[in-house]
């Protein structure tokens, strides 16, 4: 691969070990997938953060890495980079009923990362809290769902890059130039049209029926209706959930369309045709639970926006919730909606705004909870696997049950 004068410097340790190690990281993988050369980036987006997924051995890496750079030193980072959410609330660990050892130790880890110069938000939405790229700006970005939400509803490039990878790019200020960096990669490889249009959280069952079906492919959607950022937001996160779709397109909505190659595909035989009864099988195998009520109501997969926070605040209003019930987003979603009165208004329902984590990468299944209800097909796909508890699928005011 060309390494221009400066990446030479970057790559022989001119600026210190971890600026080399990072660079070995973005030079092996550039080797492995052919690229050419790198491409500077604009910002980062960095998963392996939870303490659950990444443990001691990662807690230990990230240290390593930040004492290697000479702790209370300059930020090492190049660009504007945010984590994917962490283990717990970072403040509210308590309340919520976190052990302090892990809070501990998932303080830490973030503290590790603070020190690299990498913002501690820890947000799987980071482009609505200030981390958005520009329409073909290349970034390094990890979290599955942020990756198909940036490539497709803004425009903007990145592969589906691991954690290291994301961190030796935001070090670097540059990622190997393949995959979905190139124009090439970014054409759509099979049309699915739907009979009827849909709303709210049948996106994310369309996503999982249709993730499963195109792996990595890049799907082009004829849809009857148009979608919110909401809707793609949840669609985005399911293909890449039960898939590994990185890149979709929307016809008259998201913004490289009509540059997809639609009219090559119109005889495709790999074409889908998605009927109403479709959808609605799906959504049935997407709960796995028997139970009718859960322990934990968890919503904000991906977490959630201010508008997503209005609407629960509107089912809750004046009323007194049987179930838990944690609104998952980030810090700085949350000021908002303390400042809009949303967070009073589910808080004095007894359900919490819950902050930096979510039901997959807290580890609610050492929390005493059995059955975890949520509106969102990802989180429906992993809560089973990842925490090993059941799951009831459906619309935040099905799942919310309220006293008497
Ligand atoms: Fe985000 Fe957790 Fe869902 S990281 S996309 S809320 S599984």
């Amino acid at each position: 691969m060309y390494l221009n004068k400066e990446e030479e410097k970057m790559y022989d340790g001119t600026y210190g070990d971890t600026v080399r190690k990072s660079m070995e990281i973005l030079v092996a993988l550039g080797d492995i997938y052919g690229a050419e050369n790198l491409v500077n980036i604009t910002s980062a987006q960095i998963s392996g953060v939870s303490y659950k997924t990444i443990g001691d051995a990662g807690l230990e890496y990230l240290q390593d890495l930040a004492a290697g750079q000479g702790l209370n030193s300059n930020p090492i980072t190049k660009v504007p980079s945010t984590l994917n959410p962490a283990g717990t609330d970072l403040d509210n660990w308590e309340t919520l009923g976190f052990s302090s050892e892990f809070s501990k130790k998932q303080n830490e880890i973030v503290d590790a990362y603070g020190m690299l110069g990498i913002s501690k938000t820890c947000t799987c939405t980071p482009y609505l809290v200030g981390n958005v790229p520009r329409f073909k700006d290349h970034v390094a970005w990890s979290e599955s769902s942020a990756v198909a939400y940036v490539n497709s509803v803004i425009g903007a490039r990145t592969n589906r890059e691991g954690g290291p990878s994301a961190l030796a790019a935001s070090i670097c200020g540059k990622t190997p130039m393949y995959g979905y960096h190139l124009e090439k990669n970014r054409k759509a490889s099979l049309l699915v049209e739907l009979e009827v249009p849909i709303k709210g959280i049948d996106y994310g069952a369309l996503g999982y029926m249709v993730g499963k079906e195109v792996g990595d492919g890049v799907p082009y959607f004829i849809f009857k209706n148009e979608s919110t950022n909401t809707e793609l937001k949840s669609l985005g996160a399911a293909l890449a959930s039960s898939g590994a779709v990185a890149l979709y397109h929307v016809e008259n909505q998201t913004p490289e369309y009509n540059n997809a190659g639609k009219n090559e595909l119109i005889e495709d035989s790999n074409n889908i045709f998605i009927t109403a009864s479709d959808i609605k099988n799906t959504f049935e195998n997407l709960t796995n639970s028997s139970k009718n009520e859960a322990d934990l109501v968890c919503l904000g997969c991906p977490h959630a926006s201010l508008e997503e926070i209005k609407e629960i605040a509107d089912i809750v209003v004046n009323k007194k919730i049987k179930n838990d019930l944690w609104v998952c987003t980030s810090i700085n979603v949350k000021a908002a909606s303390d400042r809009m009165g949303y967070t009073k208004i589910i808080e004095s329902a007894g359900g919490h705004i819950v902050c930096d984590t979510c039901m997959v990468v807290a580890p609610i299944e050492d929390m005493g909870y059995e059955t975890i209800g949520v509106n969102s097909a990802k989180a429906a796909n992993y809560v089973p696997t990842m925490c090993g508890l059941d799951v009831i699928f459906d619309d935040a005011k099905n799942l919310i049950k309220f006293e008497p």
